[in-house]
């Protein structure tokens, strides 16, 4: 398996030792995850109740237990944009947990993390970072830093708005499966308001902040319409609310620009997915007027975590950024994403495209039935939309030309 693979099968998927391990696993998983994956191989048709079970991956290749290599055209969720274990990364990571895996966060942190935090503000043109161990967190510490900053409590979100399930971005959540938020509706408090995304928003005075997705991921790979991101940072700013981009999913070249809102900074900034290379790491960035209303410290602090910028991921971070920039990631995805879109788009029964770069919606009827077909073909794709009506394609932003031509005429016979 050398990353650049056409999907080769040993055995029909799910194969035999895939069903071991997922009824080992469904023993002693929580069911809050596994019941939704019953739920969800119930949907799809599937006689079991996972399809794969991953022993290895590189570059856009994935092996299950079986033996069958796979491309996976969502990159591990959006994580493997360098591709799965890029040398470079694991190369950094390995002589990190040679060195030192563990700092100490806040009280006593290690070189790498201040790398990384002098290398982010860099590549983002912002002043403070808060790091964290997942989008949730990143989310979570600009939500309450726009609640400092600012003094005000109430958040706009939008529909179809993603942003972890960690209390704080759960309440966030405009992406109506009901079964994520209903439950806890009552813990959640009531000071999130959600307005269409793409559409109209109320005034937004009072408001501590907007968070938003540049370009949807789960909500179904999609932006808002030309001018509106730039309208809405406008009246926000007249507001004195804060905008908080939430670029978990589409930051670091995904759509073909580094960030997808472009030229447009925010105030806050969450990053997460792709930043670690596959370790669990993100970060909150902010500006300095933002974060610097926290104060300075009179003891404690008081947002931290243990893990806090651990320095195995802040060592990984600084390859991933290299990586991107000595493969020309960012101009990558923008070319391979022009030509994968205009092909994707030209498959019979496809009835739109939405997304930019290589985080691309294929809309379709039975997006389904397609994603269950393309993974019988060795391509492993996630259903995108509150509705699952579209087939969400974020490939590594390295995956060959042949691998994505391969995948179109595979679409074109799972229609
Ligand atoms: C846009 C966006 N924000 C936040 C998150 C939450 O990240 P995590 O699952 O790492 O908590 C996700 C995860 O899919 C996401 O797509």
């Amino acid at each position: 398996m050398t990353g650049d693979d056409l999907p080769l099968l040993q055995t029909e998927v799910p194969g035999p030792s895939s069903r071991a391990w997922v009824d080992r696993l469904a023993r002693h998983e929580c069911p809050a995850i596994t019941a939704r994956r019953v739920r969800r191989a119930a949907a799809l048709g599937a006689s079991d109740t996972d399809p794969v079970v991953w022993a290895e991956a590189v570059g856009a290749n994935v092996r299950d237990a079986d033996g069958n290599v796979f491309v996976d055209l969502c990159a591990g969720f959006g994580v493997a944009s360098v591709g799965h274990r890029h040398p470079a990364v694991v190369r950094a990571g390995q002589e990190q947990l040679g060195r030192l895996p563990h700092a100490m966060g806040d009280a006593f942190p290690d070189l790498r993390r201040i790398e990384l935090l002098e290398r982010l503000c860099a590549v983002t043109g912002l002043d403070r970072v808060i790091f964290g161990s997942s989008g949730s967190d990143a989310v979570e510490a600009a939500l309450k830093t726009a609640r400092i900053a600012t003094g005000r409590s109430r958040v706009l979100a939008f529909t179809g708005g993603y942003h972890g399930l960690a209390s704080g971005p759960l309440a966030a959540l405009g992406y109506h499966v009901k079964n994520f938020r209903d439950p806890f509706a009552d813990m959640l408090g009531s000071h999130v308001d959600h307005a269409p995304y793409g559409g109209h928003w109320p005034a937004l005075g009072g408001y501590a902040a907007v968070l938003v997705e540049p370009v949807q991921g789960r909500g179904g790979m999609r932006g808002p319409p030309e001018g509106w991101l730039a309208h809405l940072h406008a009246e926000a700013r007249a507001a004195g609310t804060l905008v908080i981009h939430d670029e978990i999913y589409s930051g670091l070249g995904r759509t073909g620009r580094m960030f997808a809102a472009g030229d447009l900074k925010p105030d806050l900034l969450c990053l997460g997915k792709a930043l670690g290379g596959g370790f669990p790491i993100s970060a909150c960035l902010g500006t300095t007027a933002a974060m610097d209303a926290w104060g300075a410290s009179t003891g404690e602090a008081i947002h931290t975590q243990t893990f806090l910028g651990n320095p195995v991921g802040c060592a990984m971070a600084l390859a991933v950024l290299d990586v991107i920039d000595r493969q020309h990631l960012v101009a990558r995805a923008a070319s391979e994403g022009a030509w994968f879109a205009e092909a994707l788009g030209a498959v019979p029964g496809v009835t739109g495209i939405t997304g930019s770069g290589l985080m691309l919606g294929v809309h379709m009827p039975d997006s389904l039935g397609v994603t269950r077909r393309m993974m019988a073909r060795g391509y492993i794709v996630l259903p995108a939309g509150e509705r699952a009506e579209a087939l969400g394609l974020t490939p590594p932003l390295t995956t060959s030309r042949a691998q994505l031509e391969a995948a179109v005429l595979a679409l074109t016979e799972c229609m």
